[in-house]
C-alpha cells in the first residue's frame, strides 16, 4: 500500500463554506495566510487546512479561557498548555497555527505544529525553539480531546462565546456577532462533535501522548477500512525534517514506505486537513524548497570530549572503510543487493 503515513485527521473540526471574502485588506497585526520571511511562513503560513478544517479564529482565540479547566495541568497559558510553542508573533498565534482571513476569517494547523520543537543547554535554562525539530511536548490528541470536551459542554453557547469574545475584542460588530451567533457557533460545535464520533477509536487504544500521533488509523476511518474490526496501534514519534535533500530518493517514513520528498510532503498537508484542491501548492512549495537543505543546530562544541571525539573519527573511519569492503564483495556476489 503506498499511502503515506503522516495522517492527522482526526482533528479535522469542518468548518467549510464560512471563509471567501475576496480583496481583503492586509491585517494591522501582521496576519495572514502567507509571510514574506519562509520561517515566519513555517510557523504560521497557511498550507490549504482551514477551508474544511479550520477553526473561526475568535471561538478559537476564546476557547482556552472558557474552557480553562479543561486544558491539561501543564505549564504554561492557553494553548500552550497542550504543547503548542509561543514566540511572541505580533499576531498572538502560536507556532503552527495559521489563519486564512475571509468574513470568518479560520485557524487551522500546518507543518510547524508537529515539527518544531524546544530543546534546553541544561536544566533550567530558558527553552530554545528549533525549527523543523520533531514537535517533542506537542500533544495532538490532547487538543482533539481538549475541543470536544469544550464543544461538549454547557458553555459552548453563542452567548457565553460571544460574551467571551467581546471582552477580548470590544469592537467584534454587529455584523459578526451575527454570523457568529447563527452560523459559525453551532457549525463549529457540530463540526467538532460529529469529529470526536469518528474519533471513537481513541478510545480504545493507549493515549497518543505528547510528540506522537498515530498515522494511520484517521485514514482507516476516512477510507471506511472497518476500524471497527481490528485494535491495532499506530503510534509513532514525530520525526524531524532537517537535511530532505540528502534523503531524496531513501524510503523513509518509520517503516520504510514511501521514497518521494514531494510526496511525503503533499500526503502531510492532506493528512493534517488539506484536500487535493485546497492544498496550497505555492505555500507548500516554498516549504519543501527550504526544508531540502534546512539544518539541525550544531551540537555545542564546549560539550565535545576532544580524545574520545578523536578515538571515534578513527573508529569511524575503519568502519567505514569495512562497511565500504564488504559491500563492494557482497554487491559483486548479488547485483540485486544495491537498488
Ligand atoms: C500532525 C502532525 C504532522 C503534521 C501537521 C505534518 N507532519 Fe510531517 N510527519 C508527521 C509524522 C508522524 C511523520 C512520520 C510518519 C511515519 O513515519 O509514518 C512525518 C513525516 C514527515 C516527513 C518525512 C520525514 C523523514 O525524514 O522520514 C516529511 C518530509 C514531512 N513529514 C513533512 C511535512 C510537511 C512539509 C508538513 C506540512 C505540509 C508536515 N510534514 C506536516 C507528522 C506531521
Amino acid at each position: 500500500m503506498t499511502l503515506a503515513r503522516t495522517g492527522i485527521l482526526w482533528f479535522a473540526l469542518v468548518a467549510g463554506g464560512l471563509t471567501s471574502a475576496g480583496g481583503l485588506a492586509p491585517d494591522p497585526r501582521g496576519d495572514g495566510a502567507s509571510f514574506p520571511d519562509i520561517a515566519d511562513h513555517f510557523k504560521y503560513g497557511s498550507i490549504g487546512t482551514e477551508g474544511r478544517v479550520g477553526l473561526p479564529y475568535w471561538i478559537w482565540r476564546v476557547l482556552p479561557e472558557v474552557c480553562e479547566d479543561k486544558l491539561p495541568e501543564r505549564p504554561g497559558r492557553g494553548y500552550e498548555r497542550l504543547g503548542f510553542l509561543s514566540d511572541g508573533a505580533p499576531h498572538g498565534r502560536p507556532i503552527g497555527t495559521s489563519y486564512t482571513p475571509g468574513r470568518v476569517g479560520l485557524v487551522g494547523l500546518n507543518c510547524a505544529t508537529c515539527h518544531t520543537g524546544t530543546i534546553r543547554h541544561a536544566a533550567g535554562e530558558p527553552r530554545q525553539i528549533v525549527l523543523g525539530m520533531p514537535a517533542n511536548g506537542m500533544d495532538l490528541q490532547g487538543y482533539a480531546r481538549f475541543l470536544t470536551a469544550c464543544a461538549s459542554d454547557p458553555r459552548f453557547t453563542s452567548s457565553t462565546l460571544i460574551a467571551a469574545i467581546q471582552k477580548e475584542h470590544p469592537d467584534f460588530g454587529f455584523f459578526e456577532r451575527f454570523i457568529y451567533r447563527f452560523f459559525a457557533i453551532p457549525r463549529a460545535r457540530d463540526g467538532i462533535l460529529d469529529r470526536a464520533k469518528e474519533n471513537a477509536w481513541f478510545d480504545v487504544r493507549p493515549p497518543q501522548g505528547p510528540g506522537r500521533v498515530d498515522t494511520f488509523n484517521p485514514y482507516k476511518v476516512l477510507l471506511r477500512l472497518g476500524i471497527e474490526k481490528d485494535l491495532t496501534v499506530g503510534t509513532v514519534d514525530l520525526p524531524s525534517l532537517w537535511n530532505q535533500r540528502a534523503r531524496e530518493g531513501l524510503w523513509l517514513h518509520w517503516d520504510g514506505n514511501n521514497d518521494s520528498v514531494e510526496e511525503r510532503n503533499k500526503s502531510a498537508a492532506i493528512g493534517a486537513g488539506a484536500t487535493p484542491d485546497t492544498l496550497d501548492l505555492a505555500s507548500m512549495a516554498r516549504i519543501e524548497e527550504w526544508i531540502l537543505d534546512m539544518a539541525p543546530p550544531a551540537y555545542p562544541r564546549e560539550r565535545i570530549d576532544a580524545a574520545l571525539a578523536a578515538a571515534e573519527h578513527r573508529f569511524t573511519v575503519v568502519s567505514a572503510r569495512a562497511a565500504t569492503t564488504s559491500a563492494r564483495s557482497t554487491s559483486a556476489r548479488s547485483p540485486r543487493w544495491r537498488r
